[in-house]
């Protein structure tokens, strides 16, 4: 898989000059979605590298993930005259940059895209790596390719229109590239006023967290091996996501990883020896932020179909990424139904619910 291009944009305007420079191309396109349409398009507007540009508009989140609008995506390239040297650029949170990316990646065999993320959700994780997909049969990012955009321009400037939901939402996946890195990374994290927030010094960090998933993906882009630290939290987070959705009290994705954070730092303590005051320092800013998402005992087998049916695992064993400590990472793990009934005991019991 090609090297994408991270770039910690000081200027948009010029960053974006010099990646769209980088890819010749007939047509220009810009995909986004209602929201960005509204609040981040005019941001880019004025730059004149952009007046040639065609805009496609897509309706916004997670239900306009699907097949529809893919086609739809499509149709538009197809039918206002792109061809298999048009360039597309993507400017949107999570959803614009993965269906936007598989959109360039599958039309006419593959067009070249450049992503400019504006939530920090997709600065940290979405945009980067090269995962692009749609949502499909009732299954989150089913359908989609490894392709990597030419570039990333990562500017938190668009940060300062986030909402808190959606800064929380960002910030789970960086609590998470703290807990695969280093201890100081970590502590940093935990010790940041998410509540007033400084964006100069979450810029740095955003950096900081951009680098890490960036060294990760390099060693191995297609996710055999140490790629799947970055899937720590998210074997029982999916799990709660779309128990969360089946429930009719849908969260953000975030939510959800840092949920089950808490839960596979649990198993990481019982079955890799994590330390315990760690386990409970995170469980603590984990509780504080993002607050807790309610079940009961009965609904402990609904959970486990939807860990039996993550697509991480092999052979129907559920598989999880665990720590013995910050930055020390033990991929394909796995655990019986039973112990996975206690980690939730363990949950509720923790977290109040
Ligand atoms: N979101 C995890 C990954 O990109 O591998």
């Amino acid at each position: 898989m090609n090297k994408q291009e991270v770039i910690i944009c000081h200027d948009l305007e010029e960053n974006l000059v010099g990646a769209i420079g980088k890819c010749p191309h007939d047509k220009l396109f810009i995909l986004l979605d209602e929201h960005t349409r509204d609040y981040c398009w005019p941001v880019v507007q004025k730059f004149d590298v952009l007046k040639e540009a065609e805009l496609i508009c897509i309706g916004p989140e997670d239900v306009h993930k699907n097949l529809e609008t893919l086609a739809f995506v499509w149709k538009e390239l197809g039918d206002r005259g792109a061809t298999r040297h048009s360039l597309m650029i993507n400017l949107g949170g999570g959803m614009v940059t993965d269906l936007g990316g598989f959109a360039a990646s599958t039309f006419k065999r593959g067009i070249k895209y450049i992503n400019i993320p504006t939530t920090l959700l997709a600065m940290v994780d979405a945009s980067v790596g090269g995962k692009t997909g749609i949502n499909f049969n009732g299954l989150k990012n089913e359908i989609g390719v490894f392709s990597p955009a030419q570039s990333v321009l990562i500017d938190s400037e668009f940060l300062k229109t986030l909402d808190a939901h959606n800064l929380f939402s960002g910030y789970a996946e960086m609590l998470k590239h703290g807990l695969i890195s280093t201890c100081e990374h970590w502590a940093e994290l935990l010790n940041f006023d998410l509540n007033k927030v400084d964006y100069k010094a979450l810029q740095a960090l955003v950096a900081k967290s951009v680098q890490i998933k960036e060294d990760i993906v390099e060693q191995d882009p297609f996710e055999k091996g140490i790629r799947k630290a970055l899937n720590l939290g998210h074997t029982v987070g999916h799990a709660f996501e779309s128990f969360a959705l089946e429930s009719k009290r849908p969260v953000l994705h975030g939510y959800a990883v840092a949920w089950g954070i808490v839960c596979e730092l649990y198993f990481s303590h019982l079955k890799t020896g994590f330390p315990k005051d760690k386990l409970r320092q995170t469980l603590q800013f984990i509780k504080e932020h993002y607050g807790v998402l309610s079940f009961d005992c009965k609904q402990y087998d609904r959970l486990y179909e939807f860990m039996k049916h993550d697509k991480k695992n092999t052979a129907g064993v559920i598989n999880f990424t665990l720590l013995s400590e910050v930055g020390e990472i033990h991929i394909n793990q796995s655990a019986t139904k039973e112990e996975i009934f206690d980690m939730l005991d363990f949950y509720r019991e923790s977290m109040g619910c």
